[in-house]
């Protein structure tokens, strides 16, 4: 069982950091699929732009290799990636040189100004304000154009009001697509769905009903190749700004009056907005940041933060949970615990809800202790969503309760392959559909959240709290829960 997929209209798509991990290993294999599916026809263009020489015919080389490994053993794919590489050209261009800019505009405006042409920037963000004004000095954000922005969109409120700044001088709010990928997740979705397609939860989903909610975005992953990057921005800034914040929003927000993109971003705005503030006040209380050390990941050993770093005086968090408060009247009371971290004991992203205890208990306790009901929605790494109830246990005798969750991983419901992220994304985005995307005052807004916690951090001058690599973080992180009579959630249904 699979979604309808309606074509979307030819397209010129261009990638800056065409040769880049990102364009490797999830931009072009999602363009591929999409490609397999017949969303995408043959006469559309996805043009890698990168600062070295290079051919079309080595480009094509390069991305069809990635394709074979991105595909693995699926027969189907493997079998259109050679037909999808017909789409494929490569552009030599410095983004902070001239030359090249010219012809690529001439080049895609002779597709005629009607074609839906997409720039992508995945580059380093000091690059985004010279691509930008590139892109508008040769005429080509007209028309039908639109620009994806990838994060980081800036490191602090200033830098990233700076880039928006810089990239409105030549996009209009309604062409620039800011992406998070985590909002292109089948599960993040769902929860939408989840929420506003079924009578059921939407009664029960306020401080009245809700005890706490818990979300976790566990790695097992370490700096990968990215370490300059990483150092530069640790997990606070990587992930919570974005991905966790975003998550938290669509938990959070009040039902939008429809599945337009601004009613959905107005309502996870003021999400956003009521978050308590965390400063220097509090940030000790409601804030861990951790760091790795040597450990073991998916079984193999492993080294710490700044081994693999190779400077032993970074203090840059792998690790960070947060007590998060909203104050608004659905939310007061109830707390989001946050925890995301690099090289923990699993790979695993979920959102856990869980209800309050029932007022009274009519069993005795011979029946066993009633758990409070959970919600889980997992993200990964098996996408699903589980609902954890109280049932009889089965057979005669005494009455004893247990804990059984219902349960549906959406691959054995729907079969077949999940979409990944980015499939979605582009296609919204070659359609012209931000709903899924951020716009400015929402990234802002993050930032403005952020900022004192970077500052707090700043002032307390603690050095990050040390972790096994392979663990589930710091012990103050359980600590943190814990203090207020909670637990991480285990699955142990
Ligand atoms: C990216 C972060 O945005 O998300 C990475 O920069 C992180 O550090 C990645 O590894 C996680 O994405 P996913 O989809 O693998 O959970």
């Amino acid at each position: 069982m699979t979604a309808h997929l309606a074509p979307v209209a030819p397209f010129d798509l261009v990638i800056f950091g065409g040769t880049g991990d990102l364009a490797l290993r999830k931009l072009l294999p999602a363009l591929l699929r999409r490609y397999a599916d017949g969303q995408i026809s043959h006469d559309s263009r996805i043009y890698g732009v990168a600062r070295q020489a290079e051919s079309d015919t080595s480009y094509r080389a390069t991305v069809g290799a990635a394709l074979a490994r991105a595909v693995g053993d699926d027969p189907v794919l493997q079998a259109r990636i050679a037909s999808f590489l017909e789409l494929v050209a490569y552009r030599t261009i410095d983004a902070t040189g001239d030359a090249g800019w010219a012809e690529l505009a001439a080049e895609l405006l002779a597709h005629g100004e009607a074609r839906v042409r997409v720039f992508y920037l995945s580059t380093s963000p000091q690059l985004f304000v010279a691509i930008c004004k590139h892109l508008r000095d040769t005429g080509l954000n007209g028309g039908n154009a639109r620009v994806v922005l990838e994060k980081p969109i800036g490191h602090d409120l200033t830098s990233a009001a700076a880039i928006n700044d810089a990239v409105g001088s030549a996009f209009t709010e309604n062409q620039i697509f800011r992406i998070d990928h985590y909002l292109g997740k089948e599960t993040v979705q769902n929860l939408l769905a989840l929420r506003f397609a079924n009578a059921l939860f939407e009664p029960l989903w306020n401080a009245g009903r809700i005890d706490h909610v818990q979300i976790t975005v566990a790695e097992t992953v370490g700096l990968e190749q990215r370490a300059s990057y990483y150092d530069g921005a640790g997990a606070l800034r990587d992930m919570v700004q974005n991905h966790l914040l975003q998550l938290l929003c669509m938990v959070a927000m009040e039902p939008p009056a429809a599945l337009h993109a601004d009613a959905v971003r107005d309502e996870k705005l003021k999400v956003l907005r009521a978050l308590r503030p965390i400063t220097g006040d509090n940030a000790a209380v409601a804030t861990v940041r951790g760091q790795y050390r040597a450990g073991a990941a998916s079984g193999k050993a492993v080294a710490g933060y700044l081994d693999e770093l190779g400077n032993r005086d970074s203090r840059t968090e792998t690790f960070v949970a947060l007590k998060v408060e909203v104050d608004n009247w659905r939310w007061a009371g109830v707390p989001f615990y946050l925890r995301t971290g690099k090289r923990l004991a699993e790979r695993v992203s979920e959102i856990v809800v869980t209800f309050r205890e029932v007022p009274h208990s009519i069993f005795d306790e011979s029946a066993g202790r009633i758990t409070p009901n959970q919600l889980v929605l997992r993200l990964q790494p098996d996408e699903g969503v589980k609902l954890g109830l109280m049932l009889k246990e089965p057979g005669p005798g005494g009455l004893r309760l247990r804990h059984v969750p219902l349960d549906m991983s959406f691959a054995e419901a729907f079969g077949g392959h999940q979409p990944e992220a980015y499939e979605r994304l582009l296609m919204d985005v070659v359609r012209g559909n931000p709903t899924l995307f951020m716009r400015r005052d929402e990234v802002e807004a993050a930032w403005r959240w952020i900022d004192p916690i970077l500052s707090a951090w700043k002032d307390i001058r603690e050095a990050p709290k040390p972790y096994t690599a392979g663990s589930w973080g710091p012990s103050a992180a359980v600590a943190l829960i814990e203090r207020d009579g909670r637990t991480w959630h285990e699955d142990t249904l």
